[in-house]
């Protein structure tokens, strides 16, 4: 079988997970934990990471951090993974849906349109005119790695009095415009579940430069448990802290980093190479601000047929190929919310297919995967 992404563990993981084993630390507190958070920082040029056990509740804490709260609304783009859509309904706040860009990123003139067109300025609050309620943050998600057009989203969001939490999950070791994904935004939230470029086991990172917001975000994630050995609890918190196993593995993937990415781009360069010029042009382009992962490789067919015709060939060829995420404006806990301009998302779902994109991908298994596509593009 040839799979979609699967992970590398060949740097330290094995060494650092058994120290922990060894020493006995493998719980939540451990000098991992410490590493992680201070390699990361460094890596993406911000002040401070807190890891997290996941993406998710990163993003639930960054919600919190910006204030959005119950019965507001957060712009969020209807093409992502859902992680982030919920996230909103944790904090008692509903999603308003954006549609997407040629690079299937947040639609950014469609996020103008709807704040100038749809929305009111009431005593410096922007509220939406059809529900009432206020819009008090805005997520842009980096799809496949791939980054959003961030300095638009951040002068619209200060233009409208919007908070913004950079979900950088999948656009780890991504620029924008030469600046780290990951550190565009006074939060950002990275995830290291199995299928990214560095992954924990599970795990996530809010990213900061603020300093009073990387102290909340860690007393947050910790229980909001007070300092001292009585256990005195000043707020609501959440046990969402990394433990020292994970923080090992995820340590050891971060040094290795580098070395991921350039496979990751040498591959889709033979994909290119192997599609020829009018394959490879069906793979999701870059916009200019863009130096990205390539996390994940997008192939355009021409129609829902076609799409599902390359499906059934690549499952019957052992082939781990995958359907883009259905889009979030029709997943049944969402149909009731509003969707603004969502046509494109809809259009890409109907279209796209993930290729296997992993780092342990052999030249001669690119070859497979593209044969079959040949064979489906010319039947
Ligand atoms: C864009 C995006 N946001 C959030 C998440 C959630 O991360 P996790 O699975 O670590 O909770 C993921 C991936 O899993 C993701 O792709």
């Amino acid at each position: 079988m040839i799979p979609l992404s699967e992970p590398v563990l060949q740097g330290r993981e094995l060494e650092y997970v058994g120290e922990c084993l060894e020493t006995g630390w493998v719980s939540s507190n451990g000098e991992f934990v410490v590493r992680f958070e201070r390699t990361l920082a460094e890596y993406l040029h911000v002040r401070h990471a807190v890891a997290c056990d996941c993406g998710t509740s990163a993003l639930h804490v960054s919600l919190l951090l910006s204030g959005v709260g119950t019965d507001d609304e957060v712009l969020v783009p209807s093409l992502t993974f859902i992680a982030p859509v919920n996230s909103v309904r944790y904090v008692g706040a509903w999603p308003v849906f954006i549609g997407c860009d040629d690079y299937c990123c947040l639609d950014v003139a469609a996020m103008r349109d709807f704040l100038t067109k749809e929305c009111l300025r009431v005593e410096g609050v922007t509220v939406n005119r059809r529900t009432g309620r206020r819009i008090a943050a805005v997520i842009p998600v980096h799809v496949f790695g791939t980054p959003a057009d961030m300095d638009a989203v951040q002068e619209l969001a200060s233009d409208h009095g919007l908070a913004v939490v950079e979900d950088a999950s999948e656009a780890l070791g991504s620029t924008y415009k030469g600046r780290n994904c990951g550190s565009l935004a006074a939060l950002a939230c990275l995830s290291f579940n199995g299928n990214k470029i560095v992954t924990s086991g599970g795990g996530g990172a809010i990213l900061t430069d603020d300093d009073a917001l990387a102290e909340r975000a860690r007393y947050l994630t910790t229980q909001a448990k007070d300092p001292g050995i009585e256990y005195v609890h000043g707020a609501v918190g959440y046990n969402y802290r990394m433990n020292n196993i994970l923080a090992a593995l995820g340590l050891a993937q971060l040094e290795t980093i580098g070395d991921r990415l350039a496979v990751k781009r040498a591959n889709l360069t033979r994909y290119e190479a192997a599609l020829g010029p009018a394959g490879a042009s069906r793979l999701l382009g870059q916009p200019s601000w863009s130096d990205a992962n390539r996390w994940f490789y997008a192939y355009l067919c021409d129609d829902v047929a076609a799409k599902d015709e390359l499906l059934t060939a690549c499952g019957a060829a052992d082939i781990q190929a995958r359907p883009l995420w259905y889009p979030n404006h029709l997943q049944r806990p969402y149909t009731d919310m509003q969707a603004y301009r969502v046509e494109r998302a809809v259009w890409f779902y109907e279209r796209l297919v993930n290729l296997p994109c992993s780092v342990t991908l052999t030249p001669g298994q690119i070859e497979q995967v593209v044969s079959v596509i040949e064979r489906v593009r010319t039947a």
